[in-house]
């Protein structure tokens, strides 16, 4: 046998083996990868467009978003949204300004439906994803009426937030990422 041939032989043998106990095992070899279950598409497939679509069912007002706010949300947000440990979520209702340099959602998110799909999907950081839809207009509810956005009343439901308008709706300047 050639140099070359002892070689091919000896890289060969351990590829055959591999393949022989895979069969063994009843193993279809390579294994790239498990299909996702549709369930488990929809835990992860739940973004909110900033014109509501995706918005699931469901209702809420400030008055029951406050008791949730306080329970889960003021340790570190502040008792009244002002800040604490983490960010300011009230401000005053009015775009910022040098005056008002508030980067608050209040003041500075374009959309309120962007405050459902990030509550929903990220606070509090021990718990994500642990409020209900109806928990989370609540909070989001609160939030708003706590910026002077809405009244203190009002329910939100897929229909009202995405017709909340938020003081700088027309702060921000559209790029066309297709041009
Ligand atoms: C353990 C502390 C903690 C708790 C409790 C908590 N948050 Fe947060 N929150 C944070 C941190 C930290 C950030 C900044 C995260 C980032 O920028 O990625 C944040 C960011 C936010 C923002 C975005 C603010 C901005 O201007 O970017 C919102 C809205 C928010 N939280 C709402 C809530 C609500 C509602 C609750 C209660 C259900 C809650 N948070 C509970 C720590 C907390």
């Amino acid at each position: 046998m050639s140099m070359l041939r002892r070689v091919a032989a000896a890289i060969v043998v351990p590829v055959v083996a591999t393949v022989a106990i895979a069969e063994d095992a009843g193993v279809k070899a390579p294994r790239l990868g498990t299909p996702l279950s549709a369930d488990a598409i929809a835990k992860w497939d739940r973004t909110i467009f900033a014109d509501g679509r995706g918005l699931p069912p469901g209702k809420g007002t400030a008055k029951d978003g406050r008791v949730i706010y306080e329970q889960k949300c003021a340790s570190c947000h502040g008792e009244h949204g002002e800040g604490g440990t983490s960010e300011e979520l009230v401000s005053g209702p009015t775009p910022p300004s040098p005056d008002n340099p508030s980067k608050a959602i209040g003041s500075y998110w374009p959309y309120a439906t962007t405050i459902f799909d990030f509550v929903r999907r990220s606070m509090p950081p021990a718990a994500p994803g642990s409020l209900s839809a109806d928990e989370t207009y609540a909070v989001t509810a609160y939030l708003l009426a706590a910026n002077a956005i809405i009244p203190e009343g009002a329910k939100m439901d897929a229909k009202t937030l995405a017709a909340v308008r938020m003081p700088n709706r027309d702060g921000f300047i559209w790029i066309d990422i297709k041009k």
